[in-house]
């Protein structure tokens, strides 16, 4: 959580880092704010809520042009209520030193328990303003700055991204990481350092991502890499990245959500490009090259990338022929799994930094199996902790709410099933060839479709809003996007929903169904349909009002409890790629009907570093 930005370099530092905390208000935004050198001070502008609180501030403040190097940091709250003494950064007693943090310190009340011991005082609740005061403290033996951090750095047990500007080097921000992602820019006569790429993409796209416990020293000049237990200098390479700074932009859109969700046809062309042939009905997944057929399949994952992994299991056996197991995260990293050297585990993660996402990646790879990330973000922590990555390549998710990285995910995984179905006989030439067209001419469909998709969605979202308690009901793959539908609707518009096999309602849930309670069910037209229209019939026998996701002429068959939303015709077994979309816009359109922060719901961050 949290999202911190560092800039050294000839402009006035203030604008940039505010333009980056835009960039990374998705990773929190309960409180925000800055630190500058200025005039023999370390100047600190802070202020509780979202980013505008603090321009307010920072427009009210007299701000030398010149201010050249400072840190920002855009909070989800950890240690204290979100208030404006917890906002970072911390300033350490003496006022030398001002730090942002991203993590947490597990560690911090013995290390503040002997800080108070030797007369430092704490205004905050925080982790932070410990760490900040012990690198005062050690300061007081180090011969310089970089030797104070990281001995202080060394005492801290727990995950922290960090950026710390000290008075005594005013031009230089020194930065480390641990369990958290940090990202090195590197532009002409300015360097960067922040949680995410996208916050300095308009400036620079020659990036060094930080290794595990390493510390960075930038200044408007140079960079310098040293590693934080031994202060050894390192070597880096820097990479060049393709994501420009229109695609972390709104492009028109009224938020980052709905411009990602109407991105999914490019993030199906995206996907597909340079791996299929439709043509000559070939698929080539050169990530997977030295890997052998595995035997069983694993996949760990959170939220809605979890949801991913369930949908695609059923695929993975089907048409893959590898038996498969779906797990969430935050449960298989405690747990003792019995993982053998041929079982696959795959981890799946937008952002790469997932930390329970990681922690399964940490539990996996205590076993002899091969691991394989599927990410969208290039360089983080699970694309660099894996032993083969595949990028989803769907370019910057802003909207906290995941849309278009799962459909780029659903995508690789299709690949994945259809790579090792055709491997092992199962989809023979000839049916790849046909599976591939139809995979090739979806992008097409979904482009087609959801502008009207995006139309008939209002009236049925304006139910949904005004609905208490919902059910999405699926059966199968469109279980797994029930599961995603209820997700998206509870995390957006804060309407209580849950999903449920529809074969499991008679089991129990069922006694809830009352003329009040709405259930929204995925029908379409995939073999599964007789199964689950017997299931609507028997909701709507209850008095329970339905949505039902379908195919027109199957509507004769119900009554008025039953209110169709037509599925645009799409080839078999790839319904889901417009179900998806569809369950997106209604809890877009539901969100937005309520006056809810659509793309920066409560309570949530993007990536969820801390456990
Ligand atoms: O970056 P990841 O894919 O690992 O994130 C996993 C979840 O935190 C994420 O999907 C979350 O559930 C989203 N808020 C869903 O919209």
């Amino acid at each position: 959580m949290c999202g911190i930005i560092a800039y050294a370099g000839h402009r006035p530092a203030a604008p940039v880092l505010m333009e980056g905390l835009r960039r990374l208000e998705y990773r929190g935004y309960d409180s925000a704010g800055i630190a500058l050198a200025q005039m023999k001070n370390i100047n600190c502008f802070k202020a509780p809520g979202k980013l505008a609180a603090l321009e307010d501030k920072l427009s009210a403040a007299p701000m030398p042009p010149l201010a050249g190097s400072g840190i920002g940091h855009t909070r989800w709250a950890t240690h204290g209520v979100p208030n404006e003494t917890n906002a970072h950064p911390h300033l350490s007693n003496n006022r030398r030193f001002a730090l942002v943090h991203n993590g947490i310190i597990e560690n911090y009340r013995e290390l503040k328990e002997r800080l108070t011991g030797l007369g430092y005082a704490f205004y905050s609740d925080t982790d932070t303003e410990v760490l900040v005061n012990l690198i005062e403290e050690e300061r007081k033996n180090a011969p310089d700055n970089l030797t104070a951090f990281c001995n202080a750095l060394l005492q801290a047990e727990g995950a922290f991204a960090l950026a710390l500007l000290c008075l005594d080097e005013p031009e230089a921000i020194y930065a480390a990481r641990q369990n958290a992602p940090l990202v090195v820019g590197l532009g002409q006569g300015e360097n960067f350092i922040a949680s995410d790429l996208t916050a300095f993409l308009a400036y620079t796209r020659t990036v060094i991502f930080l290794e595990e416990g390493e510390i960075a020293r930038i200044s408007p000049r140079d960079c310098a890499l040293a590693d934080l237990r031994t202060l050894a200098p390192k070597d880096y390479a820097a990479q060049h990245i393709e994501w420009d700074v229109q695609s972390a932009q709104k492009g028109g859109y009224k938020h980052f959500m709905l411009k990602e969700i109407f991105e999914q046809p490019a993030v199906l062309r995206g996907a597909l490009a340079g791996r299929i042939n439709p043509d000559a009905g070939t698929l080539r997944l050169p990530e997977l090259e030295g890997l052998s057929r595995p035997v069983r399949l694993r996949i760990v994952a959170c939220g809605t990338s979890y949801n991913a992994g369930l949908w695609a299991a059923p695929l993975l056996e089907q048409w893959g022929g590898i038996p498969c197991a779906v797990e969430i995260a935050s449960e298989f990293r405690y747990r003792k799994p019995i993982l053998g050297r041929d079982e696959l585990v795959i981890l799946i993660s937008q952002s790469g930094e997932t930390a329970d996402t990681l922690a399964a990646l940490k539990v996996a790879a205590g076993n002899p199996c091969p691991t394989l990330g599927l990410c969208n973000v290039m360089g983080s922590s699970l694309a660099r902790g894996a032993e083969l990555v595949i990028y989803t390549q769907a370019g910057p998710e802003i909207s906290v709410a995941s849309t278009k990285a799962l459909c780029s995910q659903m995508a690789l995984l299709t690949l994945l099933a259809l790579h090792w179905g055709s491997e092992g006989g199962l989809v023979p030439p000839e049916r790849l060839k046909g599976l591939l067209a139809d995979f090739a001419g979806l992008a097409d469909i979904l482009e087609k479709s959801l502008p009207s998709i995006a139309m008939e969605v209002k009236p049925l979202a304006e139910r949904a809003a005004n609905a208490r308690n919902i059910f999405f009901l699926g059966r199968g793959q469109n279980f797994a996007l029930a599961q995603e539908g209820a997700l998206k609707l509870k995390e957006l518009s804060y309407v209580h929903a849950e999903a449920y096999a529809a074969g499991e309602m008679k089991h129990g849930p069922i006694a809830l169904i009352a003329p009040d309670f709405l259930t929204i069910a995925l029908a379409p037209p995939d073999g599964h349909e007789a199964k689950i229209f017997s299931n609507i019939q028997e909701v709507a026998a209850r008095g329970g009002p339905i949505i039902m996701l379908g195919r027109p002429d199957k509507n004769a068959r119900f009554g008025r409890e039953v209110a169709l939303w037509s599925i645009p015709s799409c080839p078999e077994g790839f319904t889901g790629f417009v179900l998806l979309p569809m369950l997106q816009l209604l809890s877009y359109e539901a969100a937005s009907y309520l006056g809810k922060d659509v793309d920066q719901p409560r309570n949530l961050a993007k990536s969820v570093t801390v456990e």
